[in-house]
């Protein structure tokens, strides 16, 4: 698959570590975008920051429309934005295709590829809500980072590794991260 993964300034960086940890660059064409704020974000709540796998594409300027995901004409599977801040998802909603990422989700949206937006934010206001409604209607799938606890996660990466595995589901990517329901694995 043809995959761009855009990180944002909400809470979560765990969430985008393991999803690149969890993603093969030798099986799939892999493109990454994160914002300034995500940098800070991640410096914060992991130890020695981000690692981007190597094979991962990257593009350090959120503001760059010289990137390939920006046209229509190139031809990307699947976007996901993890995690997905409020400003991101308000962006994106009010169609600003004001920077790298929020032109490349209104492209995913008016090809009607796969847009996947993790958001991380509680309590949520009227304007989050009619942003993800807006954005739903428009064809975006809204999967929050609200884990589960079914599968009994014992460890932080392990509650992490349910919203992931629903990501990787929602890719269409195997996976054995988390048991299923009622499965005996
Ligand atoms: C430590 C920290 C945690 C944050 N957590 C969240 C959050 O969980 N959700 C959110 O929507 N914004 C959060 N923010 C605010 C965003 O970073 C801020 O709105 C920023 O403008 C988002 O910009 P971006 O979407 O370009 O990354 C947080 C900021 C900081 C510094």
């Amino acid at each position: 698959m043809k995959l761009v993964i855009a990180m944002t300034g909400a809470s979560g960086a765990i969430y985008t570590q393991r999803l690149l940890d969890n993603l093969d660059p030798a099986q799939h064409e892999l493109h990454f975008i994160w914002t300034r704020h995500a940098t800070e974000v991640a410096d914060l709540e992991l130890p020695g920051g981000l690692r981007v796998p190597d094979g991962v594409r990257r593009y350090e300027e959120n503001g760059s429309m010289f990137v390939p995901f920006v046209s229509g004409s190139a031809r990307f599977d699947a976007m996901v934005i993890i995690p997905a801040s409020m400003g991101t998802i308000g962006r994106i909603a009010n169609g600003s295709s004001d920077s790298t990422i929020a032109r490349a989700a209104d492209v995913f949206l008016k090809e009607r590829r796969k847009l996947i937006l993790v958001p991380r934010e509680s309590p949520y206001n009227l304007i989050h809500l009619r942003n993800m409604t807006t954005l739903t209607e428009a064809g975006a799938l809204i999967l929050p980072a609200s884990p589960g606890f079914y599968h009994r996660p014992q460890t932080i990466p392990q509650l992490v590794d349910g919203i992931i595995a629903r990501v990787l589901d929602h890719l269409g990517i195997p996976h054995h991260l988390a048991r299923r329901w009622q499965s005996p694995e």
